[in-house]
């Protein structure tokens, strides 16, 4: 499979991931193709946010953008998508307009039964692994790209709730009212999270992220109860699937939103490479926590980024400072998705301060 595509110019990220020490951290951002960029908006113009997923060429294109834009400076890219591909996968509508909406979120352990049964991502998702195999040929190897889907809980969350939430009263409901169809039904969104994940790699994925944005939201209790089975579920299966399939494992990184109760545990028993960290942890004490079990990826609050070069460059120069202090693996990133509005030529001036501080 990789063969067939250009080799790899540029490998910081996937030796990061490894644990190694690099030369300087690899770095790129969550939400790197989006809305702070003018090329995207130009793209949004003529076309709905879904209608851009399910074309293959609209979604390279996109994914490319910021690729192009700081060429030399960036060392990921990740595929233009969204994690609510698998709700819809599943049988579910939802919008976007300007936030996910879902018209028929799930009420009742009832509703259950309109979710199809049978996923088979090959057919539902077919768009998605399109997309990365012609990004990766568009790459020529610059760059390695990133597959990625959303955690069962965070998506969970997305399919009761119908939208985003303060205070997820209905998918916490659930779990505590129905504690039995819940676990059930996480772990049928896992299973369609490992093949598609599966899928990705085979289309020409180098590397794979989980996101679980609302891992926050649970206690630690809850988090053991009803996240981290599946998340340990996905990167085992994962792993396991391609090797069946004589495929060599990607590294795999897991990005549990506000779970920074559990860093050195997930450090021990996800599975995962590498742990995305949001920025309410302290880098030092976070690798303290982890040693050299896995490789970090983070952390700047994304909301520096409106407040000027001095700033962001001070706080760039923390963070590689924090990171850098112990060995072990590290990709420098934000602690969240980049938002609209921040000037892209600040953009430009974190990810050179990266370049200089982490050197
Ligand atoms: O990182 C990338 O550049 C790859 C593409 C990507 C998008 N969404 C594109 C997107 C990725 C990795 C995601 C993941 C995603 N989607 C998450 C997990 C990461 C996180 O932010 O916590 C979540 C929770 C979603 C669901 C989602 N999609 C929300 C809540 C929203 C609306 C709010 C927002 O931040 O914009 C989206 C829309 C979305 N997904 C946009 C983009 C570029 C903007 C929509 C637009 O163009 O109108």
């Amino acid at each position: 499979m990789n063969s067939e595509f250009p080799a790899l110019k540029n490998d910081l990220l996937l030796r990061a991931a490894r644990g190694e020490v690099t030369s300087r951290a690899p770095v790129w951002i969550m939400r790197q193709a989006g809305r702070y960029l003018p090329e995207f908006r130009k793209v949004r113009e003529n076309h709905e946010f879904f209608e851009i997923c399910r074309n293959p060429s609209l979604a390279t294109e996109i994914t490319v953008q910021p690729i192009q834009r700081y060429t030399g400076l960036i060392d990921a890219s990740i595929i233009f998508s969204d994690i609510l591909v698998i709700p819809q996968a599943l049988g579910m509508e939802v919008l976007m307009n300007p936030g996910p909406h879902f018209p028929e979120p799930l009420v009742t352990p009832e509703d259950i039964k309109k979710l199809k049964q049978v996923v088979d991502v090959n057919v539902e998702l077919k768009y998605v692994f399109e997309a990365i195999t012609k990004t990766r040929l568009e790459l020529n190897g610059e760059v390695p790209l990133i597959g990625f889907c959303g955690a069962p809980w965070t998506l969970f969350a997305y399919m009761i709730e119908g939208g985003g939430s303060k205070t997820f009263q209905k998918a916490k409901t659930w779990i505590f009212k129905y504690p039995e169809e819940s676990k059930a039904l996480l772990m049928r969104i896992a299973n369609v999270c490992v093949d598609f994940l599966v899928g990705q790699v085979k289309a020409g994925a180098q590397m794979l992220q989980v996101f679980d944005s609302w891992a926050g939201e649970l206690s630690p209790h809850d988090f053991q109860l009803f996240s981290f089975p599946t998340l340990r579920h996905i990167s085992q299966e994962v792993r396991k699937h391609l090797i069946e399939e004589k495929i060599t494992p990607v590294p795999m990184t897991l990005f549990a939103k506000g779970a920074n109760h559990a860093i050195a545990f997930l450090a021990e028993q996800s599975g995962y490479n590498v742990l995305g960290l949001d920025w309410c942890v302290d880098p030092t004490e976070a690798r303290r926590l982890v040693g050299t079990k896995v490789a970090l990826q983070g952390n700047m609050d994304p909301n520096v980024l409106y407040a000027g070069k001095p700033a962001i460059e001070s706080a760039v120069k923390r963070m590689c400072e924090g990171f850098r202090s112990a060995k072990g693996g590290w990709i420098a990133n934000l602690g969240h998705g980049i938002t609209p509005g921040v000037d892209p030529e600040d953009v430009r001036w974190f990810f050179e301060c990266v370049h200089k501080y982490s050197a």
